[in-house]
């Protein structure tokens, strides 16, 4: 493999669950946009055969690697699972992205080029510049409000802690206990935000512009939200707990 990307040797994980639909126009895109980066899909056994599809490709281009999991088993264990396979890989730098093309693979340098800045590069919806298109109003309410009292509770300075497309160094993820986090939906974006900001890592958000899919449907429930907004306010009562100790502490001395 040619390492033309200053960021070094770049894996980008994509979980897939029932995507056939959305996957090969993605995939495409992303081998054209950036060639030099490998890719890993983690296909949680799509009965759609979303998993035999990448398997064929993999054949066809070494860049493209499968890991199968069987039944599906949530977006953060698909993550860790891959961070896993890249870290032990020897990979610099680790993307996440979807497979149904709301992550548009053109913007993925703007992201790449921030990671010789950063530990985390987060693409954002909600920074200057960044935008949803095809997004219902209560989705857009739902999304900034989540963000906002993200912020507020657990006081991570990003717009959009719930970003699902970033650039992570290995010398960060190698930095953070992964087998300690268990979050599945959107709060496993949130809990890994919390986590490098604790490691005092430096992010960094660049504005995207996110589709919202055209194919294929989103996995995406009820319970994931009620999860995020559980654990975001048990995460903010800790955090802010462990402020107002330290800060009592420096009182003290
Ligand atoms: N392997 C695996 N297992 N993949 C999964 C699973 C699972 O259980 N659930 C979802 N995925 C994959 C989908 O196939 C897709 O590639 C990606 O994860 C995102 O799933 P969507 O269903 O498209 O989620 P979304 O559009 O609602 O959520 C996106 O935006 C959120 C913020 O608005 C994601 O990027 C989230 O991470 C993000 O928090
Ligand atoms: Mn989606």
């Amino acid at each position: 493999m040619t390492e033309n990307n200053p960021s070094g040797r770049v894996v980008v994980i994509i979980p897939t669950y029932n995507e056939i639909d959305a996957l090969p126009d993605t995939l495409a895109r992303l081998r054209a946009t950036v060639p030099d980066a490998d890719v890993l899909v983690v296909d949680d056994g799509s009965p759609d055969g979303t998993g035999d599809w990448v398997e064929e490709q993999a054949a066809s281009d070494s860049a493209i690697h499968l890991m199968r999991r069987t039944g599906k088993q949530g977006l953060g264990t698909a993550y860790l699972a891959g961070f896993r396979w890249g870290l032990d890989r020897g990979y610099d730098v680790l993307v996440e992205m979807d497979a149904d093309g709301s992550h548009r693979p053109e913007q993925l340098p703007l992201l790449l080029a921030e990671t010789s800045a950063a530990d985390l590069v987060v693409g954002s919806r909600w920074v200057p510049g960044g935008r949803v298109v095809n997004w219902p109003r209560n989705r857009e309410i739902l999304s900034r409000g989540a963000n906002l009292y993200t912020r507020l509770a657990m006081g991570i300075p990003l717009r959009d802690a719930t970003a699902g497309f970033r650039a992570y160094r290995a010398t960060m993820l190698e930095k953070l206990d992964l087998a300690g986090v268990d979050s599945h939906g959107y709060c496993f974006q949130i809990d890994m935000s919390g986590r490098v900001e604790d490691a005092h890592g430096r992010m960094i958000e660049v504005p995207i512009t996110f589709v919202e899919r055209t194919a294929g449907e989103s996995k995406m429930s009820r319970g994931i939200v009620f999860e995020a907004l559980g654990r975001v306010t048990v995460w903010g009562v800790q955090r802010r707990a462990a402020q107002l100790g330290r800060l009592l502490r420096h009182r003290k001395n």
